[in-house]
C-alpha cells in the first residue's frame, strides 16, 4: 500500500518522459534498452562508476548505437563529490562492459555537462522521471545548482541503497561511490525540507534487485531471440552471472542481479512491485557505515515522516517477460 493507494491505483504514465543517468555497466545497458522501449528518453546523461566516466560514456554510445536510441547522450561527472573515484571492474571488468565483442560507436557525444542538460531540460519540460542508475553525483550536483529542478520532477527513480550492502556490509555501490551526492537527493525529498518537491522518490534497492537474477534460462531465452543485439546481451550476462557466482557463496545467486532495470520499470509497470513508504538517510561518515541507507523500520508514532517508496517485492517472470519484450523490439 502507498499512502492509502493499492498498487492497482498506482497508474503509470503512458510512455513517461524520462532521462536516463547511467554508468553502463551492464545492467544499465539493458535499462537503456527498456527505458528506449517503454519510455519517451528525453537524454541519457552519463557518470563514473563501473569504470571511468570516458568508458562508461563510451559505453552508453555503443548502446544508443545497438539500438537505434533517438536521444542525446551528454557526459557527467568523472569524480564523486567528495569521495575518491572507485570503479567496479571486479563486477564489469576494465571495460564497464566485458563479455562481448561490441561495435564501436558511430554517433557521436551532443553534450559535456550533463548537470546543465538535466537542468535545463527540467526546467522546459515538467513532470520528468529522473532515472539514476549509477552514482548520483550529476543529480545532486543539479539539485545543488538548482534547487527548483526536483519540485518540477514527477520524481526519482533510482537503483541503490537496501537494507544490506554489496561493497560494503552496509552500503551499495551507487550510493557508496558518492555518500555525499545520494544525501544530497535523498534529503531533498524529506518533508521536513522547506519546498520539499512534490514528486516521489522510488528507490529500487538490493533487497528487490536481488530478487531479479539472470539465472542461465534466462540468458539462453535472451540468446534465442537471435539478431544482433540479444547475443550481444547474451555474451554480457554470461561475463556478469559468471562475476557474481564467482564473488558469492556456492549456491547463494543463480546468476547476476539484474538491478537497473528495475528503476524503470518501478515507472513503467508499478503494479510489478510491492513497496513500503518510509523514511530514509543517506551515512556519510560512518567509518564502517558510509554509503549506508538507513531505512527507518520501527513502528513508532516518533518515527520520521517517509521521504522514499521503497521497492520490497518484484514479479521477476513478469519483469523479465518485460525485458525480453524490449530487447526483442530491437532485434
Ligand atoms: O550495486 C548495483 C549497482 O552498481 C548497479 O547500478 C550496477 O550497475 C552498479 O552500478
Ligand atoms: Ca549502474
Amino acid at each position: 500500500m502507498l499512502g492509502g493507494m493499492t498498487n492497482s491505483e498506482l497508474v503509470a504514465p503512458s510512455r513517461p518522459r524520462v532521462i536516463l543517468d547511467c554508468d553502463p555497466g551492464h545492467d544499465d545497458a539493458v535499462a537503456l534498452v527498456v527505458a528506449a522501449h517503454f519510455c519517451d528518453v528525453q537524454g541519457v546523461t552519463t557518470v563514473a562508476g563501473n569504470a571511468p566516466l570516458e568508458q562508461t560514456t563510451h559505453n552508453a554510445l555503443v548502446i544508443r548505437d545497438l539500438i537505434g536510441l533517438d536521444a542525446p547522450i551528454h557526459r557527467g561527472s568523472d569524480r564523486p563529490l567528495v569521495a575518491a573515484p572507485r570503479h567496479a571492474s571486479s563486477i564489469h571488468g576494465k571495460s564497464g562492459l566485458d563479455g562481448a565483442d561490441l561495435p564501436a560507436p558511430t554517433t557521436e557525444l551532443d553534450g559535456v555537462d550533463a548537470i546543465e542538460f538535466i537542468v535545463e531540460t527540467c526546467r522546459a519540460d515538467e513532470g520528468l522521471w529522473l532515472i539514476p542508475t549509477g552514482p548520483l553525483t550529476n543529480i545532486g550536483r543539479a539539485f545543488k545548482m538548482a534547487p527548483d529542478v526536483a519540485n518540477r520532477l514527477a520524481g526519482v527513480s533510482l537503483m541503490g541503497g537496501g537494507s544490506f550492502g554489496n561493497f560494503s556490509a552496509s552500503a551499495e555501490f551507487n550510493i557508496w561511490a558518492d555518500p555525499d551526492a545520494a544525501a544530497i537527493v535523498f534529503d531533498a525529498f524529506d518533508p521536513s525540507t522547506p519546498g520539499n518537491p512534490d514528486g516521489r522518490l522510488v528507490m529500487a534497492g538490493l533487497d528487490v534487485t536481488h530478487q531479479f537474477q539472470l539465472t542461465p534460462s534466462r540468458i539462453e531465452r535472451t540468446r534465442k531471440l537471435g539478431g544482433t543485439l540479444a547475443p550481444a546481451l547474451a555474451g554480457l550476462f554470461e561475463f556478469f552471472s559468471a562475476a557474481y557466482i564467482e564473488r558469492h557463496h556456492p549456491g547463494a545467486m543463480q546468476g547476476a542481479a539484474l538491478h537497473d532495470p528495475l528503476a524503470v520499470l518501478a515507472v513503467t509497470h508499478p503494479e510489478l512491485f510491492e513497496r513500503e513508504h518510509r523514511h530514509v538517510v543517506v551515512e556519510t561518515r560512518g567509518e564502517h557505515t558510509a554509503g549506508m541507507t538507513v531505512i527507518d523500520e520501527r513502528l513508532l508514532r516518533e518515527r520520521s515522516a517517509p521521504n522514499c517508496e521503497v521497492l520490497t517485492a518484484v514479479d521477476d517472470a513478469a519483469a523479465f517477460a518485460l525485458v525480453v519484450e524490449a530487447v526483442a523490439a530491437f532485434t
